[in-house]
């Protein structure tokens, strides 16, 4: 574990992990969004290894974090207009955008699609790690599969330490859920994982970006629909069993009341994921807020970090509620999904 300033980066320590992406190693850094498990995207035997450290399933391929536009010229077949268009408003930033791949990359690190996913990250550290390991980092979020991203440098030590050569602490990550994925590959742009970049802002510069089906969707589609590989993974899942309540907010307070009556009665832990508004509604569980409803940033940043929090406590069961999906709250509300395994419950 190296602590580094995430302002003022020491260059000597960056150096270190740079070395360690060189010689094919795996290192955990901060990002704006989450933590990622970089290593040398170019590099075949480093990519497979960073799949074992995850246990992630091979079909699913990570992001590719570059430090400056023109990196993208080698890994790319084509730029589409959109994606230049997205560039220039977006990058650096929370925006992974998919492009036909070249043919220069390694297939491990694509997943053998024909397609590649890349962004410019937002963060001091993750930059200067890239420029001077002078490589293209494969980074997917450094959690083990199926666990919440890590937002502090002790969520990826509890998954990881003991897989991987070295970990970065740069302190929390700022915006707390991953980046979004918007897909430029085929006839028409669509909008594949929301995050922290709003959809409302990417379609005020691109009117025809559309939201695929599963982003919003209330249940497991079927395997047909999907487009992304990271959509048909069981995905942020706590240990304890979760469950989504959604509805108007006077409704959803009284069915979790409702709901925790029932399973203390049963004998089980439960944990309540509440917000500033509704926190004091609720008595005698282990109760989190995530946050004003009316703050949905705050709400992203909070979210895995309490998730892991509440499910470290050893509950049997975390009630959630649920939020509005504008701005950031479409990400918030897709994780919860996710957590949920589509247990979702319509307050009424
Ligand atoms: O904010 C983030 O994006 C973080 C930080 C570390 O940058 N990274 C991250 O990576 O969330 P990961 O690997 O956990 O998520 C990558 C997502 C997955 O859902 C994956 O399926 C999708 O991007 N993806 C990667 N390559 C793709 C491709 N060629 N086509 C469609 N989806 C792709
Ligand atoms: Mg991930």
């Amino acid at each position: 574990m190296i602590k580094v300033d995430s302002e003022n980066p020491d260059l000597s320590k960056i150096q270190i992990v740079a070395n360690i992406i060189q010689n094919g190693g795996l290192v955990a850094f901060p990002t704006e969004t989450v933590y990622g498990l970089g290593a040398d995207a170019l590099n075949p035997s480093a990519v497979l290894a960073l799949f074992n450290a995850k246990n992630r399933p091979l079909d699913n391929p990570p992001i590719i974090h570059i430090a400056e536009k023109s990196a993208i010229y080698p890994l790319v077949a084509e730029v589409p207009p959109e994606a230049e268009l997205l560039m220039r408003k977006f990058w650096p930033g929370p925006l992974t955008l998919i492009f036909k791949r070249s043919k220069n990359i390694p297939d491990v690190t694509v997943a053998g699609l024909d397609t590649i996913a890349i962004r410019i990250p937002k963060h001091k550290i993750a930059l200067q790690i890239i420029k001077q390991s002078q490589r293209p980092i494969a980074a997917p979020s450094a959690n083990l599969a199926t666990k919440p991203s890590p937002t502090t440098a002790q969520h990826v030590y509890e998954d990881l330490n003991g897989r991987i050569d070295a970990i970065i602490d740069g302190g929390a990550t700022s915006i707390g859920v991953e980046s979004t994925v918007v897909d430029l590959s085929g006839d028409k742009p669509v909008l594949l994982r929301p995050g922290g970049t709003p959809f409302e802002a990417l379609k005020k510069e691109l009117s025809n970006l559309e939201l695929h089906p599963f982003v919003s969707a209330e249940c497991d589609l079927s395997l047909d629909k999907i487009s992304s590989p990271g959509m048909k993974h069981k995905h942020y899942a706590p240990k304890a069993e979760v469950l989504l309540v959604e509805g108007n907010i006077q409704d959803v307070v009284n069915k979790i009341k409702e709901l925790s009556k029932y399973y203390v009665a049963k004998n089980m832990a439960v944990g309540i994921l509440a917000t500033d508004e509704t926190y004091s509604s609720y008595v005698g569980h282990v109760i989190k807020s995530l946050g004003s409803r009316f703050n949905l940033s705050v709400v992203a940043s909070n979210l895995f970090s309490l998730l892991r929090e509440v499910d470290s406590q050893g509950v049997d069961v975390i009630l959630a509620e649920s939020v509005s999906t504008e701005g950031l709250g479409l990400a918030v509300m897709n994780r919860l999904r996710k957590a949920s395994c589509y247990r979702i419950i319509k307050a009424s």
